[in-house]
């Protein structure tokens, strides 16, 4: 993209991944033997215990030391990139903790660690988690179902959701790395299901669909993070645009690629007069919550899309993804380096009590996002 950017952001995303470099190189040593999902009062929490050691953020951390090391050379950041490849162990261990978000987990830092390194462990251990993930597909809904037991109290045999299109990518990778079809042609059929029942006609994105796991009839939508049913949960937007050009990527089926095109026109004309965005572009005036991990995954799938966009396209896409991130980088990172964490403001949920705070995702790609920029990012999707 580096070809594409004017004078002026070419220096603008050098500085800013300069100042994240710095910061980093900090912060490493201070979470050298974490797992964090966000920073408290500037220090990082730690998701590494057996306890916690399921949650789906965790190959973030590990996910931005391989990007630093992709970026720098520096072997620093590849030593505490296997300290949450080698933890994440534990989930194979328990097994019952586990989830379909699998490849959020293992893609960031196995399988970085085998695509950079050629390391056969990464290799063993993603395969071993796109295995489990394929166990998940429901042949009958041709989708993948989401979570174990219960969510808000409602029995989820039959749920999928719209951050599942991330994770496919853990069962292309697999699909390559075996020569086996079955693990293409599961990801596809899931694809192939979101556009049919999360896309709407606006090219906004459920999040949640519910599907009868017998018939695979949809029978419910659901709001999941966002406002409310129906509203327009941003982040769910941002995996849907990623989620599909990951697809795109992995396929070239046209389908996908104009999926995610429909939901970045969506997306675009959403994108608040100060380029920062809300957790819902449907929610009420008041109160007002930002979650800028959106803007950081939605800047991600714009560069995609601008990837693969003509002269005429791709200004529409690489100029929305710049916008977005420019906000981020004048008004939301905190470049203390005696602070963990960089992104702020960011929202895991509408209904939660707490909002706008560092997210350990927000990081992960708005790094992904910049080194996108300067054609330096490690593909780990
Ligand atoms: N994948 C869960 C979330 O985006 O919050």
């Amino acid at each position: 993209m580096l070809q594409y950017l004017s004078q002026e952001d070419q220096k603008w995303v050098q500085e800013t991944l300069r100042k994240v470099t710095e910061k980093m190189e900090v912060v490493r040593e201070r979470a050298q033997k974490k797992i964090p999902f966000t920073s408290k009062n500037g220090v990082y929490d730690d998701h590494s215990g057996e306890k916690e050691i399921n949650w789906w953020t965790n190959g973030f951390w590990g996910g931005m030391m391989w990007q630093l090391y992709q970026k720098t050379g520096d072997p620093r950041y590849m030593e505490i990139a296997r300290y949450s490849e080698e933890a994440l162990d534990q989930c194979f261990e328990q097994f019952m903790g586990l989830h379909h978000d699998v490849g959020f987990m293992w893609m960031p830092t196995a399988v970085a660690d085998y695509r950079k390194t050629g390391n056969p462990d990464g290799r063993r251990r993603g395969l071993h988690a796109a295995t489990l993930l394929a166990g998940r597909f429901n042949p009958v809904g041709r989708f993948i179902r989401a979570w174990n037991d219960e969510w808000h109290g409602h029995v989820n045999t039959g749920w999928a959701i719209i951050d599942c299109m991330m994770n496919l990518s853990l069962l292309y990778w697999a699909s390559d790395e075996l020569d086996d079809p079955r693990f293409r042609q599961n990801p596809m059929m899931h694809a192939d299901t979101a556009l049919e029942h999360f896309i709407r006609p606006d090219g906004s994105a459920n999040p949640i669909v519910e599907f009868d796991p017998e018939t695979g009839i949809e029978t419910a939508t659901y709001g999941g993070q966002g406002y409310e049913n129906g509203s327009s949960w941003t982040r769910g937007q941002s995996w849907a645009i990623y989620g599909f050009m990951i697809s795109y990527r992995h396929t070239g089926k046209q389908e996908y690629l104009d999926a995610a095109k429909r939901v970045a026109h969506y997306f675009i004309s959403n994108i608040p007069e100060n380029g920062l965005i809300p957790i819902d572009f449907r929610m009420p005036k008041e109160p007002y919550y930002e979650d800028s991990t959106a803007a950081a995954i939605a800047a991600c799938g714009l560069i995609e899309i601008a990837r693969f966009a003509d002269d005429l396209q791709r200004p529409l896409y690489l100029g929305a993804a710049l916008r977005l991130l420019h906000a981020l980088s004048a008004s939301r990172c905190d470049w203390d380096p005696e602070r963990d964490g960089i992104l702020e403001k960011c929202s895991s949920s509408y209904a939660e009590e707490t909002h706008e705070y560092n997210i350990i995702y927000g990081d992960y790609y708005f790094l992904e996002a910049l080194l996108k920029l300067i054609d330096n990012d490690l593909w780990v999707w």
